[in-house]
């Protein structure tokens, strides 16, 4: 076991782990922050999708002793409200349909945002080629992100 000092959600936490613990399971089990899932535990499936320092990262693959001083962002820090322009474009679409994996998909969603403002088609597939939903959400999720580029201009 050792100690670990976390910047989630610009709140600082001390959890004492051991250090190759995957920060999905600090997350969810030490932090009580659920909203992050874990699909596969493999980096197959982006359920368990967090930003670091602003990228997306799969959680189930990051040990915690890795995560040093960055800032991680989980899907509650994503906005103070839920009111980040993907979730309201995810809200205005309906994407969900059991919603599993729809914190990852935001979370991905929001970093292709973060980086290209007017995401095409080919960007949005890449980027979000590694976000698996068994209940087929693809095109709601693809009219999403184009609702919520449209809708900000800038994110
Ligand atoms: S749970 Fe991390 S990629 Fe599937
Ligand atoms: S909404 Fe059910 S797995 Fe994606």
């Amino acid at each position: 076991m050792a100690s670990f000092t976390l910047l989630v959600n610009n709140q600082s936490y001390s959890v004492e782990t051991d250090a190759n613990t995957p920060l999905l399971w600090v997350l969810r089990d030490e932090l009580g922050l659920t909203g992050t899932k874990y699909g596969c535990g493999k980096g197959l499936c982006g359920a368990c999708t967090v930003h670091q320092n602003g990228q997306p990262i799969r959680s189930c693959l990051t040990p915690v002793s890795t995560v040093g001083k960055s800032k991680i962002t989980t899907i509650e820090g994503l906005s103070a409200t839920g009111t980040h322009p993907v979730q309201q474009a995810w809200i205005d679409i309906d994407v969900p349909q059991c919603g599993y994996c729809q914190s990852g998909q935001i979370m991905a969603a929001a970093g292709l945002l973060a980086k290209k403002k007017n995401p095409t088609d080919d960007d949005i597939d890449a980027a979000m080629a590694g976000n698996l939903c068994r209940c087929g959400t693809y095109v709601r999720i693809r009219k999403a992100i184009k609702l919520a580029a449209q809708k900000t201009g800038k994110i």
